[in-house]
């Protein structure tokens, strides 16, 4: 696959709106914030294809990627406290809809923060991968924030934290220094 053909495809802000899954998808999901659309931006190396703000809450749509023929899916981060409820609503609406509706999701990278305990929404998110036996690995974000000690505590919480921990492939990422690409490249062309 080249990664240099990559190509904003669309957004869409309701699911009804999202056309039928035609093509393999990839998609990103995770809580607001957690660092989706950075991760995105890094693996394609580019800087600007999806829109990171220290905002929480900047990506509001779905938004699609292609790459010869394969797409990714770009999505808004759950949980987010400080928009209004028909916004949240319509989040909630959007991201539900999209798992929902039989895409040919050939891998879901599930976005947890790696400093922190995964949240009562990226429990509840994992549970529904799991029990719905889509395929997926989890990447522990923003690696560099952590010292060697500090990450060393985090990967031993994580095995408590997380259901099936031992039998989940986990990634630690940073889209500072580029760790954890590599790998996540590896996944994709398989
Ligand atoms: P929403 O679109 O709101 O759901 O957020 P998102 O998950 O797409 O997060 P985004 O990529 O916009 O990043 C959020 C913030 O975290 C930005 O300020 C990024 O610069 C920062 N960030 C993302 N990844 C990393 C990382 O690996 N290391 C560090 N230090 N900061 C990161
Ligand atoms: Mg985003």
């Amino acid at each position: 696959m080249n990664y240099h053909n990559v190509q904003f495809e669309a957004a869409f802000g309701t699911s009804r709106q999202l056309p039928k899954s035609s093509l393999p998808e990839i998609a990103f999901s995770g809580r607001s914030n957690v660092g989706k659309s950075s991760m995105i931006n890094k693996v394609f190396n580019r800087k600007q294809l999806a829109r990171v703000s220290s905002m929480p809450g900047k990506t509001a749509t779905i938004n699609f990627f292609r790459v010869d023929d394969i797409r990714f899916a770009d999505l808004p981060g759950y949980g987010y406290a400080k928009v209004s409820k028909s916004e949240k609503r319509r989040w909630a609406e959007l991201i539900e809809g999209y798992f929902h509706q039989d895409r040919n999701l050939y891998m879901v990278f599930q976005l947890i923060d790696i400093r922190h305990k995964p949240t009562a929404d990226d429990l509840t998110m994992l549970n529904f991968l799991i029990d719905e036996e889509l395929p997926f690995v989890i990447i522990l974000t923003k690696r560099d924030k952590l010292s060697k000690r500090q990450f060393e505590e985090r990967m031993k919480a994580f095995q408590e934290e997380i259901p099936y921990a031992d039998q989940i492939t986990m990634i630690p990422f940073s889209a500072q220094t580029g760790e954890g690409v590599e790998q996540i490249k590896e996944i994709v062309n398989e």
